[in-house]
């Protein structure tokens, strides 16, 4: 794993849009996976300006979200699909046919998430996946003790990540016990990935992940065996590992 320390959250959002820009400049085609929550929304702020500075075109490129909640339309807020949206797509040149999120109202899921691996497959694979990390080590929504062939498929979020995402919702009831995910599969086939982690609260994730065995009791620690992972982390989130 190639580990790139910044000082801090800013540094961090700017040096993954800088890898992106120089990925797409090279390959206009290029497909991006990427991530909802707190850590990518600066870097996708860096992303708009540059796209608004005329320093890169996302007309050729084709997304696809890690995950999706089961239950919220496109319009809900909470909704990834209305994050990706709201954050991104709407502020740039992507064609949103090339966007794809997993529909979480799909009234048959199991088809959807065989569907959406199918598109993947088609478009090539993914080239360069972004990745957040969740406390107990969940990538996308793929929580602990999740097996590592999976492909996309539903899951039943753990009581940590309702807790966690509960600061997006109005209370924590709201939000959805379950959600489709890209499995652990799908995102060990990208060819390259940028790991991003941010903030003291996950520096004991960032031990586990560097120093901890491989296996689904943390899941994120499956990248050890990737060939071509990226971490840009902050000085509080490495803090643990010097
Ligand atoms: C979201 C996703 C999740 C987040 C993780 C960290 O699409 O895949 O795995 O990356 O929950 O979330 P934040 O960045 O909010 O700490």
């Amino acid at each position: 794993m190639q580990i790139t320390e910044v000082k801090h959250y800013e540094e961090m959002s700017k040096k993954a849009s800088e890898l992106i820009i120089n990925r797409i400049k090279q390959m206009p085609k290029t497909v991006l996976g990427l991530a909802t929550g707190s850590t990518p929304e600066g870097m996708y702020k860096e992303l708009v300006q540059a796209h608004k500075n005329g320093e890169i075109s996302f007309s050729n490129t084709t997304t696809y979200n890690l995950d999706e909640y089961i239950g919220l339309p496109s319009e809900d807020k909470n909704s990834y699909r209305f994050y990706m949206n709201d954050r991104l797509f709407h502020h740039i040149d992507i064609p949103l046919e090339q966007t794809n999120v997993p529909n979480g109202m799909a009234s048959d899921l199991t088809k959807e998430c065989k569907v959406y691996d199918e598109s993947i497959r088609q478009s090539g694979g993914i080239d360069l996946q972004v990745l957040g990390i969740g406390v107990n080590g969940h990538i996308g929504f793929n929580e602990p003790g999740t097996s590592f062939e999976t492909g996309t498929h539903v899951v039943q979020l753990a009581p940590s990540t309702i807790h966690a995402n509960a600061r997006f919702f109005a209370s924590e009831e709201d939000v959805p016990k379950q959600a489709i995910t890209m499995g652990i599969q799908s995102i060990m086939k990208s060819k390259e990935i940028i790991l991003l982690i941010s903030g003291a609260k996950k520096a004991d994730a960032v031990f586990q992940l560097l120093h901890g065995e491989v296996s689904e009791i943390f899941p994120a620690s499956i990248l050890q065996n990737h060939q071509n992972v990226h971490l840009i982390a902050d000085e509080a989130a490495l803090s643990k590992v010097k």
